[in-house]
C-alpha cells in the first residue's frame, strides 16, 4: 500500500489526534521528508489535513473527502470481508456494484462514488446526483433467498438509513412506503434495490441496495424543489456510509430483527392516498404494514395487501 494510504487508515483511526512527523517516519520506516510528501499528496487530494507548527499533522473530524480508509475506520470490527470501492465519479454506482458483481466473486461490498453521471431512481427516473453534497452508495449482498422474501431488504434499508442519518446528524426522518425517507414532507432519501434472480428456483442470487442521501445539497432541479430537501447537517459522508453499511449487515445478520422500527418510522397511517401497483390505480386509507412489510390499504372495493408499487399521492 502507498505510505499516503498507510498514513491516512493510521490517521482515520484518530482524528483530531496530533501525529508528529517523527512518529510517522519511524512507524512506517521512511524519511520524515517522505511523510511530508505523502501528507501533501492527501492534502492534495482534499483531505483536511492541518500542520500544527512543527508539531505534526492532524486529520480534522469535518474532513469529508470520501476514502475507503474513512469508511473502514468507521465500520469498525466485523466488516474486513466487506469489499470497499470508492469512485470521485461514476454513471451510478448500482451499476458499478452489478460490474463488480460479474466481475468479482464477492459477497459483501459498498460502493460510494462523490457524485453519479446517471443516478437512477426507481420507475426509470432520475436521481439527481450533485458532486460533495449528497451520498450515493450500493450495498452488495448475495443473500440466497426467495424473490418474495427479498423485498425485506428494500425495508430494512430504509431502516438502516434512517438510523444512521439519527446517530450521526441527530435528524430523524420518517419512512414513507416502501422505502423514502421524508423529513418535514420533503424527499431526502431514496433507495433504488436491483436483483439478479434465477427464474428456475425463484432464488435470489445477487441483491445491490442502492441508497442516495442528500445531504447537503441547497438547490435541486426546479421539478423537484418543492418535493425533496436535505438532512442539512455537516456529516462526514464516509461515517454516514458506515453507519448505514454496518447497519444493514447487523439487521440481516440478526434475522431481520427491524419490523417494529419500520412501522413506527411509518407516517401515512389513517391517510387517503393515491396508489399505483403498476398498472392499475387505488385510492384508499392506510391501514398499516403486513409482517413481509406490504402496505395494507382499505379501498371501495375492500381491504388491499401490497408487495410491490407506489403511493403517487399523499
Ligand atoms: C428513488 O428515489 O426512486 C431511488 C433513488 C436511489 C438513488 C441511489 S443513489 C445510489 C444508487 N445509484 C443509483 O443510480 N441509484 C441509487
Amino acid at each position: 500500500m502507498p505510505l499516503k494510504n498507510d498514513i491516512l487508515t493510521l490517521m482515520e483511526t484518530q482524528r483530531g489526534r496530533l501525529f508528529s512527523g517523527t512518529v510517522l517516519a519511524e512507524r512506517f520506516g521512511v524519511s520524515r521528508n517522505a511523510v511530508w510528501k505523502a501528507v501533501n499528496a492527501l492534502k492534495d487530494e482534499g483531505h483536511l489535513i492541518t500542520a500544527v507548527g512543527k508539531k505534526g499533522y492532524m486529520l480534522s473530524e469535518e474532513n469529508d473527502r470520501l476514502s475507503a480508509e474513512a469508511v473502514r475506520a468507521a465500520l469498525g470490527a466485523g466488516f474486513d470481508d466487506v469489499k470497499i470501492l470508492i469512485c470521485n465519479e461514476v454513471d451510478s454506482t448500482n451499476d458499478a456494484a452489478k460490474r463488480l458483481l460479474t466481475e468479482e466473486n464477492v459477497s459483501r461490498a459498498a460502493i460510494i462514488a462523490d457524485s453519479q453521471l446517471c443516478g437512477r431512481g426507481r420507475f426509470g427516473r432520475e436521481f439527481y446526483s450533485p458532486a460533495g453534497t449528497g451520498l450515493y452508495l450500493s450495498v452488495v449482498l448475495r443473500p440466497d433467498k426467495s424473490f418474495r422474501e427479498a423485498v425485506m431488504y428494500t425495508a430494512a434499508a430504509a431502516v438502516a438509513a434512517a438510523r444512521a442519518i439519527e446517530r450521526t446528524t441527530g435528524v430523524s426522518t420518517q419512512i414513507k412506503w416502501i422505502n423514502d425517507l421524508y423529513l418535514g414532507g420533503r424527499k431526502v432519501c431514496g433507495i433504488l434495490t436491483e436483483a439478479d434472480t434465477d427464474f428456475e428456483t425463484g432464488r435470489v442470487r445477487s441483491m445491490v441496495i442502492g441508497i442516495g442521501i442528500n445531504v447537503t445539497t441547497v438547490s435541486f432541479p426546479e421539478e423537484m424543489a418543492d418535493k425533496a430537501a436535505s438532512i442539512g447537517r455537516n456529516v462526514p459522508r464516509c461515517r454516514l456510509a458506515a453507519e448505514i453499511i454496518g447497519g444493514l449487515y447487523r439487521i440481516i445478520d440478526n434475522e431481520f430483527d427491524f419490523l417494529d422500527e419500520y412501522r413506527e418510522r411509518c407516517f401515512l397511517y389513517g391517510r387517503e392516498i393515491g396508489f399505483s401497483d403498476g398498472s392499475r390505480s387505488f385510492r384508499g386509507t392506510v391501514a398499516g404494514i403486513g409482517d413481509g412489510c406490504e402496505l395494507i390499504l382499505d379501498t371501495d372495493l375492500g381491504r388491499f395487501s401490497f408487495a410491490h408499487g407506489e403511493i403517487t399521492d399523499f
